[in-house]
Order: C-alpha cells, then sequence, then structure tokens
C-alpha cells in the first residue's frame, strides 16, 4: 500500500554528503539525492537516460548530478545540462532527461514527495504543502542534548511498523529486557487525538512498586546516575506518541528535565522491507562515553519490536478489520487505520 500526495522522510540528512550523491529506496524505486548549486536537496529517478547507470554512483559537479559512467549532467529539475561526449553546437537530445521528484530536508530527514501521478509533470515546489511539523526536536548543536543515529531494516510491511510505534501494550511483553516491564493494565492514556494527519497520545507513565523496581535496572538506573537527575524521576514520568503520515514517528519520554525522545522514519522500501531510521536524543549522561551504551539500548528496543513484528501475518494490516481482533485498548491502531481508510477514500492510498 503507498500512500500518494504526501511526503516521505526517505534518509537522515546527515547522510548527505557535500560531493557524493546518495542512493534511496521508496516503494520499490530508487532516487539519487544530491545538493545542488544552491545548497538545497535535489532528486531524480536513479537511472541515467543515457545507457542506464545509477546516477548516484556518480557525483557531484558545480551543483550538478553527474554520471560515472559518460559523465552526462543533470540538473534539480531532471534535465541534462551537458554531454561531454557531444560535439559543441549539437543540440540537446530531447530524451536526455530523467524524472525529478520533489525534496525537502527537514527534521533531521530527507523527504520525498510521492505524487499521485508519477508521470505527471513536477509540481511547482510552492504549491506543494511543507512537510509534517515532526517535533518537539532538539536544535542542532543544543548542548542541553545528546544527540545519536542510526538504521535498521526490517522485513516487514511499512504499515504494521507504523502500527507497531503507536501500540504501547506491547511494551511489557517485549521490551522488558530494555525498557523495564509495566504492567499492562497500568498504562494510563490520558490524552488522544487525530488531525492533521497526525495520531497522538500521551500516557501516563505508571508509578507502582513493580514498575519502579524494574525501571531501577533500566532507564531509571541511567537517570540517577546523572548528577542533576534529583528526585524528578521518582515521580513517574508522561510518555508522548506521535506519529506523523506517511512515515515519521516520535515517541518522547518524560521524566522531569530527563528526557529522552526516538524519531523514527519508517521508510517503505517495497511491500515487504521497512527501513528504520532513527534518531536518538537524551538530556541526560551526555557524555560521549555513554554512546556506546545508549545505542546498544535503542538497538536492542528496535531488536525486540522486529522480532515480533516480522512475524505478523497478514503482512499488510487489513484494514478493514477483518484480519486482526482490534479491542479498545488497541485505540492507536484503530485510529491510525481509520485515518488510512479515510485516505484510501480519497483515492489517496492505493
Ligand atoms: S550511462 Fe550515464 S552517461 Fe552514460
Ligand atoms: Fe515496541
Amino acid at each position: 500500500m503507498k500512500l500518494l500526495d504526501s511526503w516521505y522522510a526517505v534518509a537522515l540528512a546527515s547522510a548527505l554528503r557535500p560531493a557524493q550523491p546518495l542512493a534511496v529506496q521508496l516503494h520499490g524505486e530508487r532516487f539519487a539525492l544530491w545538493r545542488d548549486a544552491a545548497g538545497g536537496v535535489a532528486a531524480v529517478l536513479d537511472r541515467c537516460p543515457h545507457k542506464g547507470a545509477s546516477l548516484s554512483a556518480g557525483r557531484v559537479s558545480q551543483g550538478a548530478l553527474a554520471c560515472g559512467y559518460h559523465g552526462w549532467c543533470f540538473g534539480s529539475d531532471g534535465h541534462c545540462s551537458a554531454i561531454p561526449a557531444q560535439h559543441t553546437g549539437e543540440p540537446m537530445p530531447r530524451r536526455a532527461h530523467t524524472r525529478a521528484v520533489p525534496c525537502r530536508e527537514a527534521a533531521g530527514f530527507l523527504w520525498l514527495w510521492w505524487a499521485r501521478d508519477p508521470q505527471a509533470p513536477l509540481p511547482d515546489p510552492a504549491a506543494l504543502p511543507p512537510p509534517p511539523p515532526v517535533g518537539p526536536l532538539p536544535e542542532a548543536g543544543d548542548g542541553k542534548w545528546r544527540h545519536l543515529e542510526g538504521e535498521v531494516e526490517w522485513q516487514a510491511n511499512w504499515l504494521r511498523v507504523l502500527e507497531a510505534f503507536m501500540d504501547l501494550t506491547h511494551a511489557p511483553f517485549v521490551h522488558s529486557g530494555s525498557f523495564g516491564a509495566m504492567a499492562p493494565d497500568q498504562l494510563m492514556p490520558e490524552e488522544q487525538w487525530v488531525k492533521d494527519d497526525s495520531l497522538y497520545e500521551r500516557v501516563l507513565a505508571p508509578r507502582d512498586r513493580h514498575y519502579r523496581a524494574d525501571q531501577g535496572r533500566g532507564l531509571r538506573g541511567l537517570f540517577n546516575a546523572d548528577e542533576q537527575a534529583g528526585d524528578q524521576a521518582s515521580d513517574g514520568g508522561v510518555q508522548h506518541i506521535q506519529l506523523w503520515l506517511a512515515n515519521v514517528s516520535l515517541v518522547r519520554v518524560v521524566f522531569g528535565d530527563f528526557q529522552i525522545s526516538l524519531c523514527t522514519a519508517h521508510v517503505p522500501l517495497d511491500e515487504g522491507r521497512t527501513l528504520n531510521l532513527w534518531r536518538h536524543f537524551r538530556s541526560f549522561l551526555r557524555t560521549p562515553l555513554a554512546d556506546g551504551n545508549a545505542r546498544g539500548r535503542v538497538d536492542r528496543f528496535m531488536a525486540e519490536d522486529q522480532r515480533m513484528v516480522e512475524t505478523l501475518t497478514p503482512r499488510l494490516p487489513d484494514l478493514d478489520g477483518r484480519g486482526d481482533l482490534l479491542l479498545a485498548s488497541d485505540a492507536m491502531t484503530i485510529g491510525l487505520r481509520k485515518l488510512l481508510r479515510e485516505k484510501r477514500s480519497a483515492g489517496l492510498l492505493v
């Protein structure tokens, strides 16, 4: 299933090097991304119209994308601007272009626009909506946070993955090894809403003895190691979970000043594979010496989900509810499927 006329986060912005194009994949198509002369990001289909080389295997030359095979150069509109082997004065062949795709940089990701009609002419950039307002996220260079990034590919459909990141009631069973155990009936959703293609849930982190004991071995152990930790952590906390269509989630765990945010782009490589690109922020233990531990925790947390999500059948969620038995405690999954059904009715999910 593909969401049409929508922005997809497809890469970490940090992965794009100045002179080097970047290959990305979305819904089974490959694209080459690069920085143009104005410093903006540009994207074209990753196939040279000359003999079919991957343009992402080329290089960036004076803001244009130069194919690595015979050096044809392409601008951000996809048109060929130079063919080195052509004699000067020969006209540019009419078919010497590749398809350009709108591309943006926001929230630390690079975004591609997946149009309803991919063959239609490139839309006027001003006519497109901006990428969704993912946040709050710390600004780059904010010394109050330590920031890590990573990626992991799962053999699962991207909508199943989105659902997993909106689903809290699996935490006691899936994440007891990484996040501390919680009693499932003690998750207390305080607020839930769906608007502007976004779903949100706020959940009180439980405070009972069972929870505290387990958290003491997990996250709380880290909180308490921070010299500024104080007592705020012992008062419990709040989790904010939000999803922005098409494919970005943000989970924020807030214990007073001590916060962890995990912002993840769930990239549909194709129907059966999803690339999770994550950005992790912590407001405590900001020394780089703690990075290995923090990265290990994110990797473990992701692996715990992966182990279950890759087993789900049917591979694609049945939006009409015939495949699964959803209950009131699955409110976020129900809300997401309803939103997707509305998209489908509008011809925007195919
Ligand atoms: S294949 Fe790209 S220039 Fe020849
Ligand atoms: Fe999970």
